[in-house]
């Protein structure tokens, strides 16, 4: 490689920067209780092909001493390694309560030194049971504990009578909880302390609490509401599923500049009473009687004598843990884009996009008057705000005004599902101003864009977007707006791949695969839903394939995703307890023929198996599953070095493959019932021989398009169909499969005007009807299972398994059915990978953007390597082009990192 005089004066002059420090999953988290956390940082540098030789970590819980480098708690020194995401910190056991800063610089492989990074910090929080004081308090016992009631609300006064230094609360609660100090609120998350495995685990936040502090007399307020906790939850009209009484533990840590520290925690010295929230309900609402409004209540000073005496709960089971991942947020506001008179005479304001969260109102009017507002995602025939299919979930809430002026209220304890707003009561007409679209979601940050030359494509990817974000509210719900918004687990596993494309959504799955092992049974069967209020054993609402493999294919995909190789080791039990249990359903023969299954879920005409070609058997679905996670518990066996298991594992996983060919697969290539799905899951999942595939991917192939490019899968097969006929070389079926526009395709919804995914192909049916309201969400992620695909294949980026957190990335955009451009990009843990592409007539364009510390593989289909200009040169003189080869038709060029233009021209 000639190494141009400009390169190398270039190179000489470049400089590498450090920044984006990370500690697990955050930016300079406060109260995380991880003993041995992990650091990240991302490297940046002009020059391409920087890779990182070694670096220097400095770690100190004073930012002063840090900045003068002397006497450190940790200095790991100049350590030769090319690791720059979850390093282990190597220091002495963090204690509790204390904020340890840290640092990190690196040398590049010309053992160039970067500057050290900007410091950042990690906070623990209360790291042993001991180190919690306060009590559980809670309002008096009563009998209408069970029932829906006014939200309490808890106050303590306080004085504060030194210089404060810093303060923190430390809080938890059974049912949500909302605090202020001093009347303003205490952070900006909703929906605290999250919906974990109630009986196992409750999470408890930390708040940085010092500028609301006052020297004197102080409060601490707190309201309550139901929440998970014992609100209405699941389809069964339940309420009081973990508990009947709400109750909040607080704790607030005064350090003072004189050194001394104060607590003033949850205790008898606490007084209650109820307050304007007669009833919050996630499903049903919010009802708010602002006349009942007790002004100044969590504020200096007020007169509580007339306030109740807490009472003092016992401790729940659950062991406490710190919330690891981002928090529910208000993430966005929507302004209303149309509103009417509706036939029912109340007045219909349209959002312009079906999502989950409230409204904030703003009226005015008499004392006494109640403005009803009912929520829901589509309007019917005659223009009214449809709701049958929100069944039991009755997703209203009232607001009375205390007729003082200009009233602005939000809701507290609900959310809703919802594009459209059916109000009544208002005094006076609407305006823009009088609704305001709040939508709340776990607040993760954006990682993926991809747009394309396709206006629909574009709306489909918003589609999954918005899907992904209405549904992922701390934990993964299969819809946001009946009586479920369950952490159905199927759901979730299909979606995965696609959901660690639009967002950092390590997290937030780190999170909940943690209930996913703490709600598996003992048996290793694992529930439908997670955390799983349902109840149930090993099979009753448990131990069904596709659902349950949940506990093996999200902590793979994280891995595959992120390099999070802690939480595959974390997960690993849990993993090798579901492939145990269901390798035990399944026959001596290793068939596991379960009888009734979810089986390919909501696959075409379902509701009629007898229509021909759309219905897969649940015995070779469960069969395939089964086969699929023992494999990837051998592949995450030998990744963790646990070599026993892994050779055991491989060793099973051939023999299932071997019981599924016996079972299912004909010797010339048909596989069970001949459906998509058959084919998808067979194929995807390496079941078949390799001499059967090109046949059975035939078959597959001529279904496809002898019903004129129309699919029949539903939940599992959906996410396998267009990588499969990809990889088997029918890309042009899988593009026309995508862009099929009429019933039942991913872009048939949207011409029927659809803003997230639906449940159903025909939620809203050809002739205009609707699906059976018993089940027809339109807001269920499952299908947006095909937006990795888009990703992967449109974009053209993907993680290389082999170099897993996309360490080393495949870039292989395709254009097909028409496309002419499209733009792909990124957020991974190492800076942004980024793919975009034009075809004008026969010229292709492609500029790539390769994180340092990373490498790529660039493939160019269906190019000669002489056709292949970089920076408008060779491939072969290009700095930074490692090697560029011809595979078959197509152009394969290795890079490191760095942004290259590649032109192919005829
Ligand atoms: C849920 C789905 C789930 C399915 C399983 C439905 O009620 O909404 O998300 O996967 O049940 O049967």
């Amino acid at each position: 490689m000639i190494v141009q005089p400009l390169t190398l004066l270039a190179s000489m002059l470049a400089q590498i920067t450090v920044s984006g420090l990370r500690v697990e999953y955050l930016t300079n988290p406060i109260g995380i209780d991880v003993v041995q956390p992990r650091l990240s940082w991302r490297i940046a540098s002009s020059q391409r092909n920087t890779l990182q030789a070694a670096y220097q970590l400095q770690v100190d819980t004073s930012e002063a001493r840090l900045a003068r480098d002397a006497n450190l708690l940790w200095d790991s020194g100049k350590r030769a390694s090319d690791a720059s995401v979850f390093v282990d910190y190597g220091g002495p056991p963090p204690v509790s309560r204390t904020r340890y800063y840290w640092r990190v610089r690196v040398w590049d492989s010309s053992g160039r030194a970067s500057a050290w990074s900007p410091m950042a910090f990690w906070e623990t929080g209360l790291l042993e049971p001991a180190s919690w004081t306060a009590g559980w308090i809670g309002p008096p016992p009563s009998t209408a504990d069970s029932l829906p009631a006014p939200s309490p609300l808890l106050r303590r006064a306080f004085r504060v009578a030194d210089r404060v230094r810093s303060a923190r609360l430390y809080v938890t609660s059974l049912g949500l909880y909302e605090l202020s100090l001093n009347g303003q609120r205490v952070g900006d998350q909703v929906f605290t302390p999250g919906w974990t495995s109630y009986r196992r685990r409750l999470q408890y936040q930390t708040y940085d609490v010092t500028p609301l502090l006052r020297s004197g007399d102080n409060v601490v307020g707190a309201m309550l509401g139901d929440g998970w906790y014992r609100g209405q939850l699941g389809f069964f009209g339940q309420r009081n599923l973990y508990g009947r009484r709400l109750a909040l533990r607080a704790q607030l840590e005064i350090r003072y500049e004189s050194g001394r520290t104060e607590r003033v925690v949850s205790d008898t010295g606490w007084r209650t009473s109820p307050g304007p929230v007669l009833t919050s309900d996630i499903y049903g609402g919010e009802t708010y009687d602002a006349r009942r409004e007790l002004n100044g209540w969590a504020s200096a000073p007020y007169d509580d004598h007339a306030w109740a005496p807490v009472a003092i709960l016992d401790p729940p089971a659950a062991t406490l843990v710190a919330s690891m991942s981002p928090p529910v947020r208000r993430v966005r506001e929507l302004r209303p884009v149309s509103i009417r008179r509706a036939p029912s005479g109340e007045t219909l304001f349209d959002l312009g996009q079906n999502f989950t969260g409230w409204v904030r109102l703003d009226v005015r009017g008499q004392a006494g008057m109640t403005v009803t507002l009912r929520f829901g995602e589509v309007l019917d025939r005659e223009g009214n705000l449809y709701t049958a299919n929100l069944r039991a979930a009755a997703q209203t809430d009232r607001y009375t005004l205390s007729g003082k002026g200009r009233e602005v209220y939000e809701p507290h304890f609900t959310f809703h599902g919802f594009r459209y707003v059916a109000v009544a009561g208002l005094a006076a007409p609407a305006d823009s101003t009088t609704l305001t679209g709040i939508a709340v979601s776990s607040d993760l940050a954006q990682t993926g864009s991809l747009v394309t030359s396709d206006s629909l494509l574009n709306q489909l990817q918003r589609n999954i977007v918005w899907g992904q974000r209405s549904n992922f509210l701390d934990v993964p719900t299969d819809c946001p707006q009946r009586d479920e918004r369950l952490g159905w687990t199927g759901d979730a596993q299909v979606f995965a791949r696609t959901a660690a494309f639009n967002m950092d959504v390590n997290g937030f799955f780190a999170k909940w695969l943690a209930d996913v092992a703490a709600d598996q049974d003992p048996s290793g069967s694992v529930p439908w839903v997670i955390p799983n209020p349902l109840g149930g054993d090993s099979v009753r609402f448990a131990g069904t394939a596709g659902w349950s493999d949940v506990a093996v294919i999200i902590p793979w995909t994280m891995y595959l995703t992120y390099g999070d190789r802690r939480l595959l080791e974390r997960q690993f039990p849990s993993m090798r307890a579901w492939v145990d249990y269901a390798r035990r359903r399944a026959g001596a023969d290793l068939v596991w023929r379960p009888g009734w299954q979810f089986g390919d879920w909501l696959a075409l005409h379902s509701d009629d198996p007898s229509y021909p070609g759309a219905t897969t058997g649940t015995d070779l679905i469960a069969t395939a599953f089964l086969a699929h996670s023992t494999d990837l518990v051998a592949r995450t066996a030998s990744v963790l070095g646990h070599a026993e298991e892994a050779t055991m594992y491989r060793a099973r996983f051939q023999a299932l493959r071997d019981a599924f060919n016996r079972e299912f697969v004909s010797s010339t290539g048909r596989v069970g019932e001949n459906t998509q799905t058959a084919y998808a899951l067979a194929i995807a999942f390496d079941l078949l021989p390799d001499s059967l595939i090109s046949s059975a991917a035939g078959r597959l192939a001529h279904d496809v398009e002898s019903r004129e490019h129309h699919l029949t899968t539903g939940f599992l097969g959906t996410p396998y169909l267009l990588h499969v006929l990809d990889a088997t070389g029918h890309s042009t079926d899988a593009f026309a499969l995508l862009t099929q526009r009429t019933y039942p395709s991913w872009l048939y919804p949207i011409t029927r005007g659809a803003t997230t995914m639906w449940e159903r192909w025909d939620g809203i049916r050809p002739d205009s009807s609707f699906e059976d309201p018993g089940m027809n969400s339109f807001n269920h992620y499952a299908f947006g299972a095909v937006g990795d695909w888009m990703y992967q294949n449109i974009g053209g980026i993907d993680v290389d398994a082999a170099a897993p957190g996309y360490r080393r990335s495949r870039i292989a955009p395709r254009p097909g059915a028409g496309l002419t451009s499209a733009t792909a990009s990124l957020e991974t843990l190492y800076g942004t990978l980024s793919s975009a592409w034009r075809l004008d007539r026969d010229r292709f364009t492609l500029v790539v953007t390769v994180p340092a510390n990373t490498s790529a593989e660039v493939t160019l289909w269906g190019a000669r390597v002489d056709q292949v200009r970089e920076g408008g040169a060779p491939l072969n003189s290009r700095d930074g082009v490692r090697a560029a080869r011809q595979r078959g038709p197509d152009v394969v060029v290795e890079v490191g990192s760095g942004r290259y233009s590649f032109v192919v021209t005829p």
